[in-house]
């Protein structure tokens, strides 16, 4: 898929405000926050902007809907594990993903994992709930672009102590380089398709 034309469509908290379903699935994105989700759906739309990213963790607290190609919707899902919230704030955002993540939506969920970072406790748990719920999920690993490929190997092998994976099942991603770009628009291809 070449992605030719996307644009924001609009904020939403609960199901309500989603906007009308189109071709029957459409693209989230979830991951704790600071992880570079709003920044893959810039480099993956070849927009600069579209989404709001920041050095500051918690910047994305509302479901803010994409639309590309006319075809589908990216979906940019609140981030969960911002430690410097009031609780009651952090109770919101997580409430407005999984009130998302268990509607009838149909929908693809991409798990993004820094591959800096070992999967955290939520980490971990947000793999469960998805199993669990058997909401059809990816991994995409992020910020690809900080480590060198031996460092790369290494951190995999430490991810792998946490949670099972084959290299072949899951993505790599720079929103920095674009690396990994054409296979995300391919996956979503062929995830239209089927
Ligand atoms: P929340 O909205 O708070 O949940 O965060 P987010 O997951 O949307 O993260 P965002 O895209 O705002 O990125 C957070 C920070 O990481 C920003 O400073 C980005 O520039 C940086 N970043 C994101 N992706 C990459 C990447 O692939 N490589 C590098 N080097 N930096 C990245
Ligand atoms: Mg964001």
């Amino acid at each position: 898929m070449e992605i030719k034309k996307s644009d924001f469509v609009k904020s939403a908290v609960f199901e309500a405000d989603y906007p009308e379903p189109i071709n029957n699935l459409e693209f989230a994105f979830v991951g704790r926050s600071n992880v570079g989700k709003s920044s893959l759906i810039n480099s993956l739309t070849n927009r600069k902007k579209m989404a709001r990213t920041s050095k500051t963790p918690g910047r994305t607290q509302l479901i803010n809907y994409f639309i590309i190609n006319d075809e589908t919707y990216l979906v940019d899902l609140p981030g969960y594990g911002f430690a410097k919230v009031p609780k009651a704030v952090k109770q919101a955002w997580g409430n407005t993903m999984e009130r998302y993540l268990a509607s009838k939506r149909s929908k693809l969920v991409f798990v993004l994992l820094d591959i800096r970072r070992v999967p955290s406790g939520e980490d971990l748990e947000m793999l469960e709930w998805l199993d669990y719920y058997d909401v059809p999920y990816k991994i995409i690993f992020t910020k690809v672009d900080k480590m060198s490929n031996n460092e790369k190997f290494k951190q995999l092998k430490d991810i792998r102590k946490k949670i099972e994976f084959k290299n072949s099942d899951v993505l790599f991603y720079s929103a920095l380089s674009h690396k990994g770009r054409e296979e995300l628009a391919e996956y979503l291809d062929e995830a239209l398709e089927e």
